[in-house]
């Protein structure tokens, strides 16, 4: 059974995220989206809760996704969950250099694979963090993400405005 892992802070899960999550799971037997409890970033929207339940609700057409969340490095949870490949998108070529300088560190730590999907061209502009930023400040963010983090985002910005 071959596991893939989709690794990320998903705060919250954008279309972006979801296109890249569907498309490795047609490639993988399961795939585990694996989100990360102790994010380097201070700016955080969702609790690891909400963000947990905003992608069970984008991924519940799909049998072959797991939801978890991990501490610590990527490819002892991988080792810990038989994961033989880790799948990241890459949005355009500033992405590049740090996603490849940490494939070839969990390479050399563990020895897991990495797989690069290019993503859809309508996302290439996207990240979480603009999606906060954006929404924050009453911008339109609904053709980036699905409609329940939309309805989600709007509620929790509401009473700023
Ligand atoms: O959505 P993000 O915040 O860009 O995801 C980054 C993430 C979680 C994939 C990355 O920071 C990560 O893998 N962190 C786990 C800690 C780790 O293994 N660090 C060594 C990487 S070589």
């Amino acid at each position: 059974m071959a596991i893939a892992l989709c690794p990320g802070s998903f705060d919250p899960v954008t279309l972006g995220h979801l296109d890249i999550i569907e498309r490795s799971a047609r490639h993988f037997d399961e795939v585990i989206v694996a989100v990360i409890r102790n994010p380097q970033k201070a700016q955080s929207l969702f609790t690891l809760e909400e963000r947990q339940l905003l992608l069970k609700e984008s991924l519940a057409h799909l049998s072959n996704i797991r939801i978890e969340f991990f501490k610590g490095l990527l490819v002892e949870f991988a080792k810990e969950h038989g994961a033989e490949a880790i799948v990241k998108g890459l949005r355009a070529v500033s992405d590049f250099d740090y996603e490849l300088q940490m494939a070839q560190m969990n390479q050399q730590l563990t020895g897991i694979d990495t797989f690069f999907l290019s993503t859809s061209p309508q996302y290439s502009f996207l990240s979480s963090s603009l999606v906060r930023e954006v929404a924050r400040f009453g911008g339109d963010v609904s053709t980036m993400v699905p409609k329940h983090v939309n309805d989600r985002l709007l509620e929790m910005f509401e009473k700023d405005r």
